[in-house]
Order: structure tokens, then C-alpha cells, then sequence
């Protein structure tokens, strides 16, 4: 039986989470945030006081890490050795420590062989970074979300006030965003990049709702 994966790729910001939700709710297959992994990785490596970009450090400790992806109604939750670390993964270090950690090729390895295995067990929308272009190659259904720096930065700030905390400027969020897509799309092992046969979407002036009709709409063709 073949199973139905759905990739959907793109820069920080650019709305493919909100949308993989919805989708993985309406079809009613699993969503698997695969940025999650790599914050969960970078998160270990902060606790301990570690640099993010010491490849020595960073593959020893993908060779040891305990990561766990469970669902709870429909929502995915993420363990580090044993801990539900799913809150503590979102905060603004954490962030660049992933874009720094997915550098390393053992740390990609690692997780990308998980990867593949849940999409063999299950029915999948999977996000991230590369899912298209080398997670999962052959997906029948990809999607590139892209939308401006501004727009993406905002999206970010505006989540990050919402959760009432302290919280960094919006240039500091901007900042952070453009660092991330830079180290993101030159890094010599599975880049950030649009696989040939994805479908484009420039979603800065769409709504959440319009993107995933349009995905949708791609889909049930
Ligand atoms: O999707 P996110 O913002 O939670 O991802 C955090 C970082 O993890 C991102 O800046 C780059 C890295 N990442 C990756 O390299 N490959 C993926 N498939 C997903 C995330």
C-alpha cells in the first residue's frame, strides 16, 4: 500500500506549520514539524552548554540523543530523552541554535532517518527545510511556501507577543529570520531549496485559509 505523503518546504515564517496542521486535520494524516528535531537537538546542545556549530560536539551528541515524536489528540509532542521539551524548543536561541546544529551532517542523518521512518508507518504532511528535495524525494504531493522578509518577520513577531513573555524587537526577529535563511539555504548538505516538481506559493498576501484551499485544490485534482 502506498502511503500519502505530502511535503511542504520553505523559510522560517513563511506559514507552512499553520497550513500543515490544517491540512493534517482536514485529511486526517499525521503532521510532522521536522524543525521541531532540530531545535530539540539544539536545545541539548544549549543545556549543555555547548556551541551550536561545534560539529564535534553536535554529531556526539546526535550519536546519544533520545528523541521521541507522540501525538496527543492529533497534536504532535516532542520528547528529549524522556522530557516533553515541546514548549521550551520555541524561544528565539533556540531558533538560530537549529539553523546552526542542521549544518552538521551527522545531525542530519540522525534525523532525517527518523523521518523517513514515521513517513513509512504513516500517512504524513511533513515540514521543514529539504522534505521535497531529500527527505522525501518522491513524495507525490510538494509545496514551496515562500513570502517576504517583512512579512515573515512579522508573522514571527506577532506570535512571539502573543505569548505575552519577554520578547525580542521586531528588527532583532527580522534579524534573526534573515540569519536563518542565509545559513539555512548555503549549507553544503541538503540546503534549503525548492525540488523541481514543487509547486511555488508566495503566500505574503494570502490568508492561512486561502493557502490551504490552494492546497487543497492542488491535491484533489
Ligand atoms: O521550521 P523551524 O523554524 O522550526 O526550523 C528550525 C531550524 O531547523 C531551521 O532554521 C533550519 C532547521 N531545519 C532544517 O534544516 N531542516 C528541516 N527539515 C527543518 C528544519
Amino acid at each position: 500500500m502506498s502511503r500519502i505523503n505530502i511535503a511542504i518546504d520553505g523559510p522560517a515564517g513563511a506559514g507552512k506549520s499553520t497550513v500543515a496542521k490544517s491540512i493534517s486535520r482536514i485529511m486526517g494524516i499525521v503532521y510532522l514539524d521536522t524543525g521541531a528535531m532540530y531545535r530539540t537537538v539544539a536545545l541539548k546542545a544549549l543545556n549543555s552548554g555547548l556551541d551550536t556549530k561545534d560539529a564535534a560536539s553536535l554529531t556526539n551528541i546526535a550519536e546519544n540523543i533520545d528523541i521521541k515524536i507522540e501525538y496527543k489528540s492529533n497534536e504532535q509532542r516532542i520528547f528529549l530523552d524522556g522530557t516533553d521539551v515541546s514548549e521550551m524548543i520555541r524561544t528565539p536561541e533556540v531558533s538560530i541554535g537549529a539553523s546552526n546544529v542542521a549544518v552538521i551532517p551527522a545531525v542530519r542523518i540522525k534525523l532525517v532517518e527518523l523521518q523517513r521512518k514515521i513517513a513509512q508507518e504513516m500517512d504524513v504532511v511533513m515540514d521543514g527545510r529539504d522534505i521535497g528535495t531529500f527527505v522525501l524525494p518522491n513524495a507525490k504531493y510538494k509545496f514551496f511556501l515562500i513570502a517576504s522578509l517583512d512579512e515573515r518577520a512579522r508573522r514571527r513577531y506577532d506570535e512571539l507577543c502573543a505569548k505575552n513573555t519577554e520578547h525580542p524587537s521586531f528588527e532583532e526577529v527580522r534579524n534573526d529570520i534573515a540569519y536563518r535563511d542565509k545559513n539555512d539555504s548555503s549549507r553544503a548538505f541538503a540546503p534549503l531549496s525548492k525540488a523541481k516538481d514543487a509547486i511555488e506559493i508566495d503566500t505574503t498576501s494570502l490568508s492561512p485559509q486561502e493557502v490551504i484551499e490552494l492546497i487543497l485544490s492542488k491535491i484533489n485534482k
